[in-house]
């Protein structure tokens, strides 16, 4: 079947590494699918911190993390299938997707991504929402599923429970059952303990430390210099895992046993993402989108990320 594709797209593209502003509304080639991959027309897509490190040249600067400029930024991306490659079995035009782009190009009307980082869109939510799972979804729940495996009686505690991952990782720790820390600033403490939060800390009047113990795992997903306080939380044995880089002491945790993970960037399979949307589909989890901007305004998407105190999940309008 022949299908007739616009020569050029609207994209969101930078030139050089900087502030928001360098995020300009551009005409660009629309992406040829090759063999293998598959052309997403994008509906939506969702807004990570690691966007606006990579836009701000921090990324760069502190891990030598490398885009060619000028380049489109963005991972994840919630739309239907618009052209398939060679070899691709998987999915099919007109199919609604939703996961990770290849090379971080989701700012874009179209984009292409590999078929194993996509999977069907949960069809309870619309493009908008779907858009906001990818990234932040899979993190939590490979580091409470795959890098561990939470169980009902367990006390979890999620450092900045009211983020893209931390919003996540509550529900699925709870729905495993667990007990459920939360630490946040006052202002979301309705909001998580709708999300089934047992204890709410606030982290701008309370030292986690004072109220939190024997706790089995931390997900940390705020990081920074001061990371012993939430070793201390722990019970002999427990766990920390990070989700950004931060400092914790190594005699410190050696000396109650504690295990500290690495940090780790890993694209989402097919069958994660399914699974994933299957909790959505159930109702045992729900994505927290609070701002939507149209394409053309990226830039107020990353003002608020970089904020570093959005709730749940900031997204991009693509098709309106
Ligand atoms: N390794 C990976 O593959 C991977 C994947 C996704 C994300 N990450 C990284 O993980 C980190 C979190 O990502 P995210 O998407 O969840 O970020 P996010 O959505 O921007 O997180 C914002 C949240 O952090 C909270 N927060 C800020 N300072 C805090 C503090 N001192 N204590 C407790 N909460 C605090 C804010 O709550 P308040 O408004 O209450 O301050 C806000 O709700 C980022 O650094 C990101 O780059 C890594």
């Amino acid at each position: 079947m022949t299908i007739n594709l616009p020569k050029t797209m609207k994209a969101i593209r930078f030139h050089t590494y900087g502030g928001p502003e360098v995020l300009q509304l551009e005409d660009v080639p629309v992406p040829n699918v090759q063999a293998g991959e598959v052309l997403v027309r994008v509906h939506a897509a969702g807004v990570n911190p690691g966007d606006w490190q990579i836009r701000s040249g921090l990324a760069h600067r502190k891990f030598g993390i490398d885009v060619p400029l000028p380049t489109i930024p963005g991972y994840d991306v919630s739309g239907m299938v618009e052209a398939v490659g060679l070899s691709v079995t998987t999915f099919q035009r007109g199919d609604a997707v939703y996961g990770m782009t290849t090379h971080s190009a989701a700012y874009a009307q179209y984009t292409i991504a590999d078929p194993s980082h996509l999977a069907l869109k949960p069809v309870s939510i619309d493009h908008i929402q779907a858009a906001g799972v990818p990234m932040s979804a899979f993190t939590a729940w490979h580091a409470l599923f795959a890098r561990t495996r939470v169980v009902a009686g367990q006390t979890v505690l999620v450092n900045g429970a009211a983020g893209g991952v931390g919003h996540f990782a509550v529900q699925l720790a709870k729905g495993q059952g667990a007990r459920v820390i939360g630490v946040a600033s006052g202002r979301h403490e309705a909001f998580l303990r709708e999300l089934g939060v047992d204890l709410f800390i606030d982290y701008t009047t309370t030292p986690v430390e004072q109220v939190a113990h024997d706790v089995d795992l931390v997900i940390d997903t705020v990081g920074g210099e001061n990371g012993d306080r939430l070793l201390s939380v722990l019970k002999r044995g427990g766990m920390l895992i990070p989700t950004t880089w931060g400092q914790y002491s190594a005699s410190q945790a050696a000396s109650a046993s504690l295990i500290v993970e690495d940090v780790v960037l890993l694209l989402p399979t097919t069958a994660q993402l399914a699974e994933i949307g299957k909790l959505i589909d159930t109702g045992s989890v729900r994505v927290e989108v609070s701002m939507v901007q149209p394409l053309a305004e990226a830039y107020k998407a990353h003002e608020r990320s970089e904020s570093g105190h959005a709730r749940g999940k900031v997204v991009l309008r693509v098709m309106e």
